[in-house]
């Protein structure tokens, strides 16, 4: 049943193609919370643009991730997905939200660190104060659960925190300190190319991920084309970080247990395991990928959810704005 006090806000950034790990990380949760939460999936093209974005590709990949979220089963009636920018309450409420931050827990931000790079004097002042933005997004709807993947659990705890400052600089018990949720077995989905790193939509090499848009043939490819090493047999052994990474990838596919895992497979050699895994996976992402297609073929229907879900979270982001204005201080004339 729906408890109207319980609310997820979450979202995904218009960055080009959503993978595995954007969608067994973070959509696939959602889909199985949208029915026990009031629910908000977001476009976050904000965001986006604190790396330099070409316009064109911009809006091409805001109607690309509204079509994805369908596609994998978010009920576009029951739930808000709206594009972020179409909120302005976001970026007022991030300003309000970054005069109650200290520099300090922004300097703590890996993501910062590791996105800035060497040159870090030249980064854009908004790819420092991404975290505020993202503090803002979840506040503004008063969220209580946040599902992401484990890269992400850093910026909810400032969330938290900067959420604690707001309602201790104004002496109100006014934002709920929202929590993170992380599916344990695809909290973070690694390259295909290198077992260490993160699956990634910056990646260079298409190669290190499947996305969701990849036919039978692309998957096929990238898995049989996937590192391996020389072992005998798949196991979840730290030291072998790419058997490691496909077997939870399969687990987090087929919604089974690692032991049922082991069962199945832990016998078997990598290259009769990618056979395996790539059956499971286009059963699974087939469907998905069809479905973006015929929705993506029909631009005005994608914009006319955004549209809706835009008006109905502007419904609830003026509300908190209204009660935000009022405990800063501001004359609302
Ligand atoms: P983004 O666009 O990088 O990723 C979207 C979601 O996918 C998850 N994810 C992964 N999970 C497991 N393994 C991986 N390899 C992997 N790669 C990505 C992310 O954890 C995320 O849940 N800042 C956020 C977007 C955002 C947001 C928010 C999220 C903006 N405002 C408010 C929650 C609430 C981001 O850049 O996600």
């Amino acid at each position: 049943m729906t408890n109207s006090k319980k609310r997820i806000f979450s979202g995904v950034q218009p960055t080009g193609n959503l993978h595995l790990g954007n969608y067994l990380g973070a959509i696939r949760a959602w889909v199985d919370m949208q029915h026990q939460y009031e629910s908000l999936f977001c476009i976050v093209d904000l965001h986006a643009i604190t790396v330099a974005q070409d316009p064109a590709k911009l809006r091409t990949a805001i109607r690309e991730t509204t079509a994805a979220y369908i596609a994998c089963g978010i009920d576009p009636v029951k739930n808000i997905i709206f594009p972020q920018s179409a909120v302005a309450e976001h970026s007022e409420l991030a300003w309000i939200l970054s005069c109650n931050t200290p520099i300090g827990w922004l300097n703590r931000m890996t993501q910062f660190k590791d996105k800035a790079g060497k040159d870090r004097e030249k980064a854009p002042l908004g790819l420092y104060s991404y975290p505020v933005l993202m503090a803002a997004d979840i506040l503004l709807y008063k969220t209580t659960h946040v599902p992401v993947g484990e890269d992400q659990k850093q910026h909810i705890e400032l969330a938290r925190d900067i959420a604690g400052a707001f309602n201790r600089n104004f002496n109100a018990e006014y934002f709920p300190l929202p929590e993170p949720v992380i599916r344990a077995e695809a909290a973070r989905i690694m390259s295909l190319r290198d077992g260490t790193k993160k699956m990634s939509k910056s990646d260079e090499s298409d190669y290190s991920r499947i996305n969701l848009t990849d036919d039978v043939t692309t998957i096929a490819l990238k898995f049989r084309k996937a590192k391996s090493d020389m072992i005998d047999g798949m196991d979840f052994d730290e030291s072998r970080p790419e058997s490691k990474n496909l077997l939870g990838i399969y687990v987090a596919l087929k919604g089974i247990s690692k032991e049922q895992a082991l069962h199945e497979c832990g016998e078997l050699n990598f290259s009769a395991f990618k056979n395996l895994i790539t059956e499971v996976a286009v059963e699974h992402l087939s469907p998905i990928t069809q479905k973006m297609r015929e929705l993506l073929a029909e631009p005005d229907y994608l914009d006319k959810i955004l549209q809706d879900g835009s008006n109905r979270a502007k419904e609830i982001a003026t509300k908190t704005m209204s009660d935000v204005k009022n405990l800063v201080g501001f004359l609302q004339v």
